[in-house]
């Protein structure tokens, strides 16, 4: 009676929501994949989930390449390369060591490659919210990615998002249109490790996750 009462105001049940938690907190950031193909059918079940994504003014500034050539990945591969040499460069001492031992992408084994990007000139959405915070268009496809990440997750595949990158470069290389801006690159793949609570960063000593949310009051 109580749960039936709960649903009818909207909430979804019980056992769903704590699935919903065990999923938020199993997903991570997969650098290790394991080299097997993924499943035309799953990966486009989960691309659909940007067709659910909210975007500013239902702008869906998204958009998606696939990289597939040995050409376009090798690009790409050198490209991380010589941004995550550039980025050590950066740290000195025993924090240079810990950095340098860090694996921070999948892009040698991942099966599925993806350069996500906005499109800050897209029309679509006629300008609502974009206009006096055009970087509310990229936060959209952030938002997208999350779900996508997610969806992925569910079916027991891992995402691994890339930054250590020359954008521009890489917006080169793979001809992207002009207008369009990075937001990442993505391994996606069977993850080596699939259930697993806690951030590889956080397990190589580099950095924690807080245990509590500070929210402050006005
Ligand atoms: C915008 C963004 C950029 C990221 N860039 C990288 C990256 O270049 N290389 C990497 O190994 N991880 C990258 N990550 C993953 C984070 O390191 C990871 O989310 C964080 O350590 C927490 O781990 P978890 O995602 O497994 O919870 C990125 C994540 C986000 C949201």
């Amino acid at each position: 009676m109580t749960l039936r009462k709960t649903r009818d105001q909207g909430a979804f049940p019980e056992g769903f929501r704590s699935e919903l938690d065990r999923l938020m907190r199993l997903r991570r950031d997969v650098r290790r994949f394991r080299r097997d193909p993924v499943d035309e059918a799953v990966l486009a079940r989960c691309l659909s989930a940007f067709l659910l994504a909210p975007s500013v003014g239902l702008s869906e500034p998204w958009r998606v390449l696939r990289i597939e050539s040995d050409t376009a990945r090798a690009a790409a591969l050198e490209n991380f390369k010589a941004a995550n040499a550039e980025a050590l460069q950066g740290y000195s001492g025993a924090q240079a060591e810990r950095y340098a031992g860090l694996k921070l992408s999948g892009m040698q084994e991942a099966p599925v490659q993806l350069a996500i990007y906005c499109d800050d000139t897209t029309t679509k959405g006629h300008g609502l919210g974009a206009g006096s915070m055009p970087e509310m268009r990229r936060y959209s496809v952030v938002c997208a990615i999350t779900l996508f990440w997610l969806s992925l997750r569910a079916e027991g595949l891992g995402l691994g998002w890339v930054s250590v990158l020359d954008p521009e470069q890489l917006n080169r290389d793979l001809k992207a249109p002009e207008g369009w801006r990075l937001i990442g690159y993505f391994c996606i793949g069977h993850p080596e490790v699939t259930e697993d609570e806690t951030p590889e960063l956080e397990q190589q000593g580099w950095e924690s996750r807080r245990s509590a949310l500070p929210v402050e009051t006005r």
